[in-house]
């Protein structure tokens, strides 16, 4: 980002100064040396393997009462997974069940990740006796998953409205994105487009097999996905899920909500995109291993002659307030491009500059700018 941008961006969010001297004071952990970081290998050595593993507690989903959390979960649910939507009403009415659920530690008590290993173990998806019974018996594992897993939930959904907007950027990119998952967000010129139900638009590197993903549009693009150029593709993620590795694939599918078969057989279309050459994530977490990161992708992009895109989408939410206040101002002071994908009241720049309109829905923003209203999973799309 040129210097004025900087300094215009600065000013906008309130940052007003270069933040980077104060992270980097310390020597940010070791992250980017070497292969043996790449496709998501535990950190071994300095503070970085600290970071592996580590659970966020500090969340609502510690502190609610677990019965308002899966009343919560079911009309979240309820308009496309009325499967999950009555599971949850029922487990709020039925202390042999979520006693267990209200005993597991902080962010676990998510009611996502419960009905995730649910799903992972082929457990009954019906509230009822034989659930109470199945629970009894299989309790071990399930709790086993609950513990070792988080929602990593990654939709490719998304790329039908990144891709216009990174098409709009000067071609080629270097795209970095963090809180990756298996990295499918970093594959946007692999799978191909359908907008409003027009013709199919393909990526410049899609196969003929790639998912057509579809997304209904108001507003003007800001450029086509063809247009789009990735000369260099890379992730960062608290726990990355190995695209290739058919036990991680089955933890996103089950992540995926009963009933949202056309969400899943798109999953399942983009995973086996990414399996042919999985993207390298990274194993680091936000917002301590991100100037790192940032440094690494403005190297990188700068040798390689192409545009520094730093993305993330549906990640920011995971971090407390300071952290993604730290996180922004990192990536402002970076001087890469920054495009946000996350709900109205994430990023702090953007916060409350896109006015509800009553549906769900999350804010596309470049470089603090908003760009569009989407919807969460990129089934639609206002461009602003
Ligand atoms: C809901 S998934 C979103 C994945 C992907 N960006 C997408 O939109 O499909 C959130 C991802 O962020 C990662 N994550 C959460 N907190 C993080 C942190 N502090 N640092 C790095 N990654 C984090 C999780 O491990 C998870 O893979």
């Amino acid at each position: 980002m040129p210097q004025d941008r900087l300094v215009q961006v600065a000013a906008q969010t309130g940052l007003g100064r270069r933040v980077a001297c104060r992270f980097c004071a310390d020597g940010g952990p070791d992250l980017l040396v070497g292969d043996r970081l790449r496709h998501g290998a535990t950190l071994t050595g300095g503070p970085a393997s600290l970071y592996a593993g580590r659970v966020k507690d500090a969340h609502a989903y510690a502190r609610k009462p677990i019965e308002e959390l899966y009343r919560w979960f079911a009309t979240e649910a309820g308009p496309t997974s009325p499967t999950w939507a009555a599971l949850c009403r029922w487990i709020a009415d039925t202390p042999a069940v979520s006693e267990r659920l209200d005993a597991l530690p902080g962010a676990k008590r998510q009611p996502n990740v419960f009905l995730g290993a649910l799903k992972y173990h082929d457990g009954p998806l019906v509230g009822g006796p034989e659930l109470i019974a199945w629970l009894d018996a299989h309790w071990p594992e399930v709790e086993a998953t609950i513990l070792s897993r988080a929602t990593q939930t990654n939709e490719p959904g998304r790329c039908a409205v990144l891709a216009p907007l990174l098409a709009s950027l000067p071609q080629p990119v270097a795209l970095f994105e963090v809180g990756a998952s298996a990295g499918l967000l970093l594959l946007p010129d692999r799978y191909r487009y359908r907008y409003d139900g027009g013709p199919i638009i393909a990526g410049r590197e899609a196969w003929p097999g790639a998912p057509v993903l579809d997304c209904a549009v108001t507003g003007s693009p800001p450029a086509s996905p063809a247009d789009l150029v990735v000369v260099h593709r890379e992730g960062l993620d608290a726990s990355p899920l190995p695209a290739d590795h058919p036990d991680e694939a089955r933890w996103l599918r089950s992540l995926v909500w009963p009933g949202e078969d056309a969400r899943e057989a798109r999953l399942v279309a983009a995973l086996a995109v990414a399996a042919l050459d999985p993207p390298p994530v990274l194993t680091g977490r936000l917002p301590d291993d991100l100037p790192a990161f940032l440094d690494h992708a403005v190297a990188t992009a700068d040798a390689l002659g192409a545009t520094p895109v730093l993305m993330h989408s549906a990640t920011l939410a995971y971090l407390e307030r300071a952290g993604r206040e730290a996180s922004q101002a990192a990536i402002v002071a970076s001087g890469v491009r920054w495009v946000s994908f996350e709900g109205g009241k994430v990023v702090p720049a953007l916060y409350g500059r896109v006015p509800d309109d009553g549906r769900p829905h999350f804010v596309l923003g470049l470089d603090c700018e908003p760009v569009a209203r989407c919807s969460p999973h990129g089934g639609w799309v206002d461009w602003l």
